[in-house]
C-alpha cells in the first residue's frame, strides 16, 4: 500500500547551468500541499524543450515553481489533497500541467490543472498528453479560431506538439500540411493523418510553392509555427486572406522579418503564446477546455499519444541528449517506479 505521508523523494535537479551532464538525481523532501493542491505520486513526466532551456539558464522557473527541479507535465496517482481540494480522491489517475517540479517522485499541483486519465492510456502515454495536446488545442481552437474545414500548416510537424496538432485537426474536420527537416518524420506524419508534407533542408522558402499547390493557390487558414526565425515570414506568405499565424516556439530563431504588405492586404493576425507562465486561473481555463474537447477523443481513441522513448528517470541525461538530437518523433518521457 502507498505510504500516505511520504517524506522524501527522488527528483531531477539542475544544480548549475550547462550541458545535459550537469543534471543530477537527488533525494529531496516531498512538497506539502497548499490551497487547492493535490499531491500526486508521479509515474511518468514528459520532457520538453523548456527543460533544456531551463538547464541552460535561459528559461527560469516562474514564481511559485521550484527553481531547480524541472518538469512541466505529469501523469500519476493522487496521494492526498488540501482540505479545499475536492475534484479528486486518493488513488485517482490524473495528468496535467504545472509551472515546474514535475520531474520528481511527487509533485503538488492545483487540482484545476489536472484531469482524469482515460482508462485506455498507460502512464507513459498519459504523460505524453498534457503539454503537447493542451498547447496545440489552445493555440488552434481557443486562440486561432480553428473551424471545421480549416487548412493548417504546421512547421516541425513531427514534434510533440506537431503530432498532437495533426491528430486534433483531423479529429475536428480540418486539413493539415506540415514541414520537417527529416524525411522519415514527414512519412510518419502522413501515416497518422497529415494531408501533405514537405522535407526542408533548413530553408523554409519552398513552403510557399508547396502550400500553393496543396491549397490550389488559396493558402492556409492557420499556421502553427513551432520553430520561429525565417519560418514566420514564409508562414505569413503561405496564409490565405484573414489567416492567422501563431508563434509557439523559437527554436530556429528569435527574430523574424514579416512582409507587412501581406499582413495588411490579407488582413492577417500574427500572435504568440506561452503556457508555462500563465496564472493558475488561466491554466485552469485551458485544462477545462481540454477536458471538454479532447478527453472524449482520447477516450475513444481518435487521439493517440505518440511516445518516441520512455526512459527511467536515472537516464535523464540520455533523455535530454535524445531530445536535443532532433531525431525524436512525438514525446520523450521519464518514468518513475
Ligand atoms: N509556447 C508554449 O507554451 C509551448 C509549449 C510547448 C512547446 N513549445 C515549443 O514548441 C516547439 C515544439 O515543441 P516540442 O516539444 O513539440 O518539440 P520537439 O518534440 O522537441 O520537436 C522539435 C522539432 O523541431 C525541429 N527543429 C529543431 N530545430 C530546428 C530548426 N533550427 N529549424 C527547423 N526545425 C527545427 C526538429 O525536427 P526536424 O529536425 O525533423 O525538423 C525537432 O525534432 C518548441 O519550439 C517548443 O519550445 C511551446
Amino acid at each position: 500500500m502507498m505510504d500516505p505521508h511520504p517524506r522524501m523523494m527522488r527528483a531531477v535537479v539542475i544544480p548549475r547551468y550547462g550541458e545535459a551532464d550537469v543534471l543530477e538525481i537527488r533525494e529531496l523532501p516531498v512538497p506539502r500541499v497548499q490551497d487547492r493542491e493535490v499531491l500526486v505520486k508521479v509515474a511518468a513526466a514528459g520532457l520538453n524543450r523548456a527543460d533544456i532551456l531551463q538547464r541552460r539558464g535561459r528559461y527560469p522557473a516562474p514564481p511559485g515553481s521550484p527553481a531547480e527541479v524541472p518538469g512541466l507535465e505529469l501523469a500519476g496517482e493522487v496521494v492526498t489533497a488540501a482540505p479545499d481540494a475536492a475534484r479528486f480522491l486518493p488513488g485517482d489517475r490524473v495528468f496535467g500541467i504545472t509551472g515546474g517540479g514535475a520531474q520528481a517522485g511527487f509533485v503538488a499541483v492545483d487540482e484545476r490543472q489536472l484531469a482524469r486519465i482515460p482508462k485506455r492510456l498507460g502512464w507513459a502515454e498519459a504523460a505524453a498528453v498534457p503539454e503537447a495536446y493542451i498547447t496545440a488545442h489552445d493555440a488552434l481552437v481557443t486562440q486561432a479560431d480553428f473551424r471545421e474545414g480549416d487548412r493548417v500548416l504546421i512547421n516541425a510537424a513531427g514534434s510533440g506538439v506537431g503530432v498532437a496538432a495533426i491528430q486534433i485537426i483531423r479529429a475536428l474536420g480540418g486539413m493539415s500540411f506540415g514541414s520537417s527537416r527529416t524525411a522519415r518524420k514527414v512519412e510518419r506524419c502522413l501515416s497518422i493523418g497529415m494531408d501533405a508534407g514537405i522535407v526542408l533542408s533548413g530553408d523554409p522558402s519552398p513552403l510557399v510553392d508547396a502550400v500553393s499547390k496543396w491549397t490550389a493557390g488559396a493558402g492556409v487558414d492557420i499556421v502553427l509555427d513551432l520553430v520561429g526565425g525565417p519560418y514566420v515570414g514564409v508562414g505569413v506568405t503561405c496564409l490565405a486572406r484573414r489567416g492567422r499565424l501563431i508563434c509557439i516556439g523559437t527554436i530556429a530563431g528569435r527574430e523574424a522579418t514579416i512582409p507587412l504588405g501581406q499582413l495588411l492586404a490579407k488582413r492577417l493576425r500574427v500572435f504568440g503564446t506561452v503556457l508555462r507562465s500563465r496564472s493558475t486561473e488561466e491554466k485552469a481555463g485551458v485544462v477545462s477546455a481540454f477536458e471538454a474537447d479532447l478527453l472524449p477523443l482520447l477516450q475513444g481513441g481518435a487521439l493517440r499519444p505518440i511516445v518516441d522513448a520512455a526512459l527511467p528517470v536515472e537516464r535523464v541525461v540520455d533523455a535530454h541528449r535524445l531530445l536535443e538530437s532532433d531525431s525524436t518523433f512525438g514525446k520523450v518521457i521519464l518514468t518513475f517506479d
